[in-house]
């Protein structure tokens, strides 16, 4: 029996999975980690803590799985995407990564839009410049930190540093890249336009492989410290929601993968690049060679849950909490839930957008308030879906992350996206996605999506019900509350309370 990891390293920890050469889910290993907000609007992480947790996660994962390091075949690798990491020419770290949660690039994103020309950003790419993406980040440190910038000699994302300390090669995969916005969408690989008007070195930027390609083996260093054999290969993989959508199925046209954690993701395969003209939504490449994804992106999902149950119920188990919201009626009576606590992407780009409970009443007690948050999250995600299929055809919604975990919080999502939902059975989805394109890779399976015929597990599904008119009635008054209140909320911003 051959064996493969699947190596995840996310914002919060890195995990490691192994996997059989059937797909099945046999370990997991973790470890976990904090980001930095040195500053408001700021989030950054040193690239050493995915190394040195990607070290622990997978010596745990070995030994749980009860097998030996020179039994595994291959390694994939996946993580949060868009994160800069700059080295210099001997490969050391210039300065923490700036994380993709990292909203201080508003002024870079109008630069790239001018040097650019706004359509042909979204003609060529197939996004517009947002502040969370990797090009802004690299204009950041050009206009503030001159000193870093002089000595930049590599280009990488967070997953490709793992890359990088594993196999000592400068590599990035296809999905991870395309969300720089420094990739020409349609032939999947660098833009020399786009790095040019953007006066970016192309030798900056490395080569580029499809998710189950060989991009290099495990070196002697590497395999000392983490009980792999040196010389397995080490696959592309893709960034967390690419290799997400593999490990939940999502590889073929309009099958939806929903990832309900701390962001809030819907994302559709597609066979073709798909633009949304206004680059409302990011059309990216998959880690499936030859396909591509459209894909809506909250910034606090599942995140915003955790905001409010830390806050206002620290001493309530997360059961207890889902207990007082299922109490509550659909639709909270009349409470809507705003869910941009650390401002928002799609669809309304603006850093500075802010939560807010709106329709707050005497009779509001916890349990509404819990369910309106669930409920606000699940309007969010109704913006992204139905920006979705105004551009193409969607099939299943597969859901994964923690919000998953939680029965109300899939009911209320299929009655108000209108759509039946199901689960998949393994919870570190990106990191099973992840293990499957390394398999691919090495020759196990002919592609991925036969890959995902066998090792994804899907679990029961979730029709909309009775409550879907209740949703109908009260996601106009949702969507009409941003535009209501964001000027608001930028006054709010420029308040020096
Ligand atoms: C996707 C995105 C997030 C991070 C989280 O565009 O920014 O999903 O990858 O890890």
């Amino acid at each position: 029996m051959s064996y493969f990891i699947g190596i995840d390293s996310s914002t919060t920890a890195t995990k490691a999975l192994v996997m059989d050469e059937h797909g099945a889910v046999i370990a997991i290993g973790r470890s976990e980690y904090d980001f930095e907000t040195p500053r408001p609007l700021w989030s950054e992480q040193s690239p050493d803590l995915w190394w040195d947790a990607t070290v622990v996660a997978i010596k745990e994962a070995v030994a749980a799985a009860g097998i030996d390091g020179a039994d595994v075949a291959g390694v994939g690798l996946t993580g949060q995407m868009h994160g800069l990491v700059l080295l210099d020419d001997g490969g050391a770290v210039l300065r923490p990564s700036i994380l993709w949660n990292d909203q201080r690039t508003q002024a870079e994103c109008d630069e790239i839009r001018d040097r650019v020309g706004p359509e042909n950003l979204i003609a060529v790419t197939g996004n517009d410049a947002l502040t969370g993406f990797t090009a802004p980040k690299i204009l950041w440190v050009r206009n503030n930190e001159p000193e870093v910038f002089s000595q930049v000699a590599h280009v990488l994302l967070p997953k490709d540093y793992v890359r990088f300390c594993l196999t000592g090669e400068y590599t990035v995969d296809r999905a991870g890249g395309s969300g720089t916005i420094l990739f020409d969408l349609a032939s999947r690989t660098w833009s020399d336009e786009v790095a040019a008007a953007l006066d970016i070195p192309s030798e900056w930027l490395p080569p580029t492989f499809e998710g189950p390609d060989v991009t290099g083996v495990v070196t002697e260093a590497a395999a000392a410290l983490t009980g792999l054999s040196a010389g397995t290969p080490v696959m592309a993989g893709g960034g967390d929601q690419a290799a997400n959508g593999v490990g939940v199925g999502a590889v073929t046209p309009g099958v939806v993968a929903m990832s309900v954690g701390t962001s809030g993701v819907v994302f559709a395969a597609a066979d073709h690049p798909i633009v949304e003209p206004a680059g409302r939504l990011h059309a990216f490449c998959h880690s499936v060679p030859g396909m591509w994804h459209l894909m809506g992106v909250m910034l606090s999902a599942a995140g915003s849950y955790k905001w409010f149950k830390d806050t206002f119920a620290p001493d309530l188990s997360y059961d207890d909490l889902n207990d007082a919201a299922a109490a509550a009626p659909a639709g909270s009576e009349g409470l809507v839930f705003l869910p941009y606590l650390t401002g928002e992407r799609t669809p309304h780009p603006d850093p500075l957008a802010r939560g807010a409970f709106v329709g707050l009443t005497v009779r509001h007690g916890l349990g509404h308030m819990a369910r309106a948050v669930m409920e606000g999250v699940a309007f969010g995600l109704r913006d992204s879906v139905e920006l979705m299929a105004a551009e193409m055809e969607l099939g299943e919604v597969r859901v994964s992350g923690g919000g998953a975990s939680s029965d109300l919080w899939l009911r209320i999502i299929a009655d108000v996206i209108g759509l039946p939902v199901r689960v998949v059975g393994t919870a570190e989805s990106a990191a099973h996605g992840a293990a499957i394109l390394a398999a691919t890779g090495a020759g196990v399976f002919d592609s991925v999506a036969e890959a995902c015929d066998v090792a994804v597990e899907l679990g029961e599904i979730t029709e909309p019900g009775s409550d879907t008119a209740v949703y109908n009635a009260l996601y106009p008054v949702y969507r009409d509350l941003y535009p209501a209140l964001r000027d608001s909320f930028h006054r709010l911003s420029a308040l020096d309370v």
